[in-house]
């Protein structure tokens, strides 16, 4: 499997369509509420949002898309709220994957799935197993996932395989392998839906040096024309890491000789 070095080492190339998009899809719940319905209801509503998004992002040349699904803090939501993802979860699953896999999409899941029951579990391996081969795009969901317990587990499991390590010995390059995102480059693009301007503890390792987009845009009406907008407001965007603009100008000038 190729592992991607962090961009705070390595710079990514930059082009006008992100290699990774990652999206904190919020505002379901309000969307429901303002039209008086249920807020479950706007979780079923925003299924149909993901789906026009994997589909878009796929035909746009999208490498990886990454969805925040359920994070681990909401468990802390009504039980009633979260029993009512789950079901849509495994339904869901068992009733994408085969489109998923006709579409040459890989689906993979990141996240702590112990605390999922065991059909949620059997299907994600199941729809795991069923996409592995395919290529045109990665679409990873996370599920009881957490930032700071994804760099938790990767410094357990370093710790492992490296039982001898000195503190002078730990770097990212050593740690990286061991995040779950490290079969993908780190997200050239996060989009919140929703309004809110925060990270809620999405991939705090992976999104060091990820351009930032934030709109009011509630998930279950963010579609194909707010994503192309998102696109645009990307490509505007003078990627820097760390460097000047007059470096970035002049990098750039060279690349296109
Ligand atoms: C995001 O929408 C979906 C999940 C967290 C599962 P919300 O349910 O957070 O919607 P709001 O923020 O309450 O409107
Ligand atoms: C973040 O949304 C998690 C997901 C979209 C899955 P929340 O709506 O739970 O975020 P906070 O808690 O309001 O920041
Ligand atoms: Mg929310």
């Amino acid at each position: 499997m190729t592992q991607h070095t962090s961009s705070t080492l390595a710079i990514p190339e930059v082009s006008a369509i992100p290699r990774h998009v990652a999206i904190i899809m919020d505002g379901n719940g309000r969307w429901a509420s303002k039209r008086h319905m249920p807020r479950v209801a706007g979780h079923s509503e925003g299924l149909n949002a993901v789906r026009k998004i994997v589909a878009e992002c796929r035909r746009l040349g999208v490498e990886y898309l990454t969805l925040f699904a359920f994070s681990s803090e909401n468990w802390r939501r009504p039980p009633e709220e979260v029993g009512f993802l789950m079901k849509l979860f495994l339904k869901s699953l068992k009733g994408e994957v085969t489109r998923l896999a006709e579409n040459d999409i890989c689906l993979k899941l990141i996240g702590d799935l112990e605390r999922f029951d065991r059909d949620i579990q059997k299907m994600v391996t199941f729809s795991e197993e069923k996409t592995a081969q395919c290529k045109a795009l990665t679409f990873t969901i996370a599920a009881n996932y957490g930032g700071r317990w994804d760099i938790l587990q990767a410094m357990r499991q370093c710790l492992i395989a490296h039982p001898h390590l000195k503190p002078e010995q730990v770097s990212e390059d050593l740690i990286q392998p061991f995040l779950s995102m490290s079969y993908a480059p780190e997200p050239d693009l996060f989009i919140r839906t929703g309004g809110e301007q925060r990270v809620s503890n999405f991939l705090l390792w992976q999104l060091a040096y990820t351009e930032l987009y934030f709109t009011d845009v509630l998930w279950p009406d963010f579609d194909e024309a707010e994503l192309h907008k998102s696109f645009e407001w990307f490509s505007q965007r003078e990627r820097r890491f760390g460097r000047t603009s007059a470096q970035v100008m002049s990098q750039s000038m060279s690349d296109a000789v």
